[in-house]
C-alpha cells in the first residue's frame, strides 16, 4: 500500500526521502513522487516507474531541499497516471496522503464552488486544496492542517509542506500508520519504522487524531482533543540488515528459508522450559483463558487461513467451540455476540484496515476478552488487543506472506496446547510430547526445504498451465486454500482450493489432462478416503502432484508425481505441508518471469479497506 517519508534537515533530504521510500517498495505501488522546498519555492518530480526512476528524474533535474516529503502510491482514487501520483500540490501547499478520504465528493464540489480546480482523480487533492483554503485566514500551516484535518471523514496518515514556511513539516493521523523518527537536529516522519532506520531509530508512534509539527530542532504534538501531548519515544529493535536481501534473489525466497529460524525465534520461550503456561499470552491471560467458553478467529487473507487451521486444533484438542470469520465480513454482517468468546485476531502487519475494525466491532458489540497474534510488535492492533502473542518472524518484505503464516501456526498450536491444558485435556505425557515436537519443528522446517529440486521439476509443468487445483482434507484442507493463494498470487494462474471430499459436488467437472491437481497427502485419518479422491481425478486424465507422507504409500506412476515428505510432524503437520506450497508457488512465478515480491495489484499491508 501507499508508503510516506517526510524529513527535515540541515543537508539536502532528497537522498534520505528516496531512501526511505526503496525501504517502503515492498508494500506495494505503482507511482512514486517527491516534493521538497528550497530557493525556488516548492520543486516536485513524479513518476508512475519504480523508485529508481524516480531517483534518475531527481538527479536530472538536481532537486535538492532541506525539507520535503515523499510518496509511494497504491492506486485506490484514480489510475496509476502521473498526474494522480503524490506529492499533491495546491498554491505552495504539497501534501501526501495515505488511506481514503470518504467525503472527497462533498469537498471537491465546496472546494470547486471556491474556485479551486481539480488536475487529478484522487481523494488527496482536496487535502491540498483544504489546507491552502485555510492556511488564507493567515494562521500557521499546523493551525490549518489542524483546521482540515476536522473535516476529513475516513483513514488518512498525510504529511505536508508549504512554500510560505520553510521550518516546518506537519503531520497528521487518523486510521492509519504514521511514526515520527526523532534524530539530532533533524527530525522525519514515515508511515513505516522500515524508511526511518536508515537515519534513526528512534521513533514515536503517533496516536489516531494526533497532529504533529516536526522542526529541526524537535516536535509539538496535538491530539484529537486539541491537548499538547508527549508520546513516548521508543528505540526500535528493527536492524537495517533485517530488511536487506543478503545473498538472496527475492525476499520472499528469503523469507521461505528463514523459517526453521523464524519459527524458532517465535517458540524460544517454550522450547527450553519443561512445560507452557498462559502467561506466554500476557498477565491475565490465566483469568482470561479460564473463563472463555469459545472462541471466535478473525483476520484476513494467508493469516484467515492460520485461523483455518486453528480452528481444528482449538475444537479438536481443547475442545472449545471455535468460529473463524474473514474480517470484511465479520466487520458488517448482523451477529450474535458473545461476551464469553475469545476474539483472536491474527495478522502479519497488525495495520490490515478490516482486521483492525473487525476487532473494533467485536468489541463495540460487547465482546470482554480480545487477543492478537501479530509480527510486528507496535502495531496498532497490539495495542488495541488485550492479550498478544507476538511471532518472531522478523520483517516480511515479500508481499506472499510465508513465515509469518508458519510462524502464525506455531503461536496458534502453542496457544491450543495452553487451552486444552487448561480445560485438563492435555496430560503431563501429551505435554511433553508435544513440547519435543515444537523443539524438533525448526529442524522439521530445514529438511523439508529440501524437497526444493523436485518442485521445481513441477513448476516446470505448472508454468505453462492456466488453472490448477489444490486438494486438502480435515486441517489440510486450510493448507491447501494457502497454497492456491499463494500459486494465484504471484505466478497468476488461477487456482482454487477444495476440500477433496467436495470434488466431485461440482469442481471433478473441471478435471481433463490440463489441470493440475496438488494433493496434500499426510499419513492421518482421511488418508485412505483422499487416495479415493485421487483415483477420481486419474480416472479423468488430471494429472496429480501429491506432497505424501513416507507411510502413505503413494508412488509416482503415469500422470502421478509424489514428493515424499521428509518427516512426519504429527499435530504439526500443516505447517511443514506449507513450505513445498511456498516454493511451487514461487518457482512456478519465476519461470514466468514475473515480479516475485511485488506482484501486480497487491500490497503488503491493506492500510484501506
Ligand atoms: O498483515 P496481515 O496478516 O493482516 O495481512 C492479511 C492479508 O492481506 C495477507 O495475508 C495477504 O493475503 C497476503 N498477501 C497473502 O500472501
Amino acid at each position: 500500500m501507499c508508503g510516506i517519508v517526510g524529513a527535515i534537515a540541515r543537508c539536502n533530504v532528497v537522498p534520505i526521502l528516496l531512501e526511505g521510500l526503496k525501504r517502503l517498495e515492498y508494500r506495494g505501488y505503482d507511482s512514486a513522487g517527491v516534493a521538497v522546498l528550497n530557493a525556488s519555492g516548492l520543486e516536485r518530480v513524479r513518476s508512475t516507474g519504480r523508485v529508481a526512476e524516480l531517483e534518475k528524474l531527481t538527479q536530472a533535474q538536481g532537486l535538492s531541499g532541506n525539507i520535503g516529503i515523499a510518496h509511494t502510491r497504491w492506486a485506490t482514487h484514480g489510475a496509476p497516471e502521473e498526474r494522480n501520483a503524490h506529492p499533491h500540490v495546491s498554491g505552495g501547499v504539497s501534501v501526501v496522503h495515505n488511506g481514503i478520504i470518504e467525503n472527497h465528493e462533498a469537498m471537491r464540489a465546496r472546494l470547486r464552488a471556491k474556485g479551486y480546480v481539480f488536475v487529478s482523480d484522487t481523494d488527496t487533492e482536496v487535502i491540498a486544496h483544504l489546507v491552502n483554503s485555510n492556511l488564507q485566514a493567515g494562521v500557521t500551516l499546523f493551525e490549518a492542517v489542524r483546521k482540515s484535518v476536522v473535516e476529513l471523514v475516513g483513514a488518512y496518515a498525510i504529511a505536508v509542506v508549504s512554500e510560505s514556511d520553510h521550518d516546518h513539516l506537519v503531520v497528521a493521523r487518523h486510521g492509519a500508520p504514521l511514526q515520527l523518527g526523532v534524530g539530532d537536529g533533524e527530525n522525519f516522519a514515515a508511515s513505516d519504522t522500515s524508511a526511518l532506520i536508515q537515519v534513526t531509530q528512534k521513533v514515536i508512534y503517533l496516536e489516531d487524531g494526533d497532529v504533529a509539527e516536526i522542526t529541526l530542532g524537535g516536535v509539538t504534538i496535538v491530539d484529537a482533543k486539541g491537548d499538547t501531548v508527549e508520546r513516548a519515544v521508543h528505540v526500535s529493535q528493527l536492524s537495517a540488515a533485517a530488511v536487506e536481501l543478503g545473498n538472496y534473489q527475492h525476499y520472499m525466497q528469503k523469507e521461505i528459508f528463514e523459517q526453521p529460524i523464524a519459527v524458532a525465534n517465535t517458540l524460544e520461550m517454550v522450547t527450553s522450559a519443561q512445560s507452557i503456561s498462559p502467561q506466554l499470552f500476557g498477565a491475565a491471560a490465566g483469568e482470561v483463558f479460564r473463563d472463555i467458553d469459545s472462541v471466535l478467529i478473525l483476520a484476513c487473507g494467508t493469516s484467515y487461513h492460520a485461523g483455518m487451521v486453528a480452528r481444528y486444533w482449538i475444537e479438536g484438542f481443547a475442545g472449545i467451540a471455535c468460529n473463524v470469520e474473514i474480517a470484511s465480513e465479520y466487520r458488517y454482517r448482523e451477529s450474535v455476540p458473545n461476551p464469553r468468546a475469545l476474539v483472536i485476531t491474527i495478522s502479519q502487519s497488525g495495520e490490515t484496515a478490516d482486521t483492525l475494525a473487525a476487532l473494533q466491532h467485536a468489541k463495540e458489540l460487547g465482546h470482554r476478552y480480545s487477543l492478537s497474534v501479530c509480527n510486528v510488535p507496535e502495531s496498532a492492533l497490539i495495542r488495541a488487543s488485550d492479550l498478544r502473542f507476538l511471532t518472531r518472524a522478523g520483517p516480511e518484505i515479500g508481499v506472499a506472506s510465508t513465515k509469518a503464516f508458519t510462524t502464525q501456526l506455531a503461536a496458534l498450536a502453542l496457544l491450543t496446547m495452553v487451552l486444552a491444558k487448561m480445560r485438563g485435556r492435555l496430560s503431563t505425557e501429551r505435554e511433553a510430547g508435544l513440547l519435543k515436537a515444537l523443539r524438533h519443528l525448526p529442524i522439521a522446517l530445514q529438511s523439508v526445504l529440501h524437497v526444493e529440486p523436485q518442485i521445481r521439476m513441477w513448476a516446470d509443468k505448472f508454468a505453462q498451465r492456466h488453472h490448477a487445483l489444490f486438494l486438502g482434507r480435515g486441517i489440510h484442507y486450510p493448507i491447501a486454500m494457502e497454497g492456491a493463494l499463494k500459486l494465484k498470487e504471484i505466478s497468476y494462474i488461477h487456482a482454487e482450493a477444495y476440500a477433496a471430499g467436495e470434488l466431485k459436488h461440482g469442481p471433478l467437472a473441471l478435471v481433463d489432462k490440463y489441470m493440475p491437481v496438488v494433493a496434500i497427502a499426510p499419513q492421518d485419518a482421511l488418508i485412505e478416503k483422499l487416495k479415493s479422491n485421487l483415483q477420481e481425478v486419474r480416472a479423468r486424465g488430471g494429472e496429480l502432484y501429491v506432497m505424501a507422507d513416507q507411510d502413505t504409500k503413494l508412488t509416482s506412476s503415469d500422470g502421478v508425481h509424489v514428493i515424499r515428505m521428509p518427516d512426519h510432524a504429527g499435530l504439526l503437520s500443516p505447517i511443514l505441508h506449507t513450505v513445498p506450497l511456498q516454493l511451487l508457488a514461487y518457482h512456478v512465478a519465476l519461470e514466468r518471469g514475473n515480479d516475485v515480491d511485488k506482484p501486480r495489484n497487491l500490497a503488503k499491508s491493506v492500510t484501506v479497506e
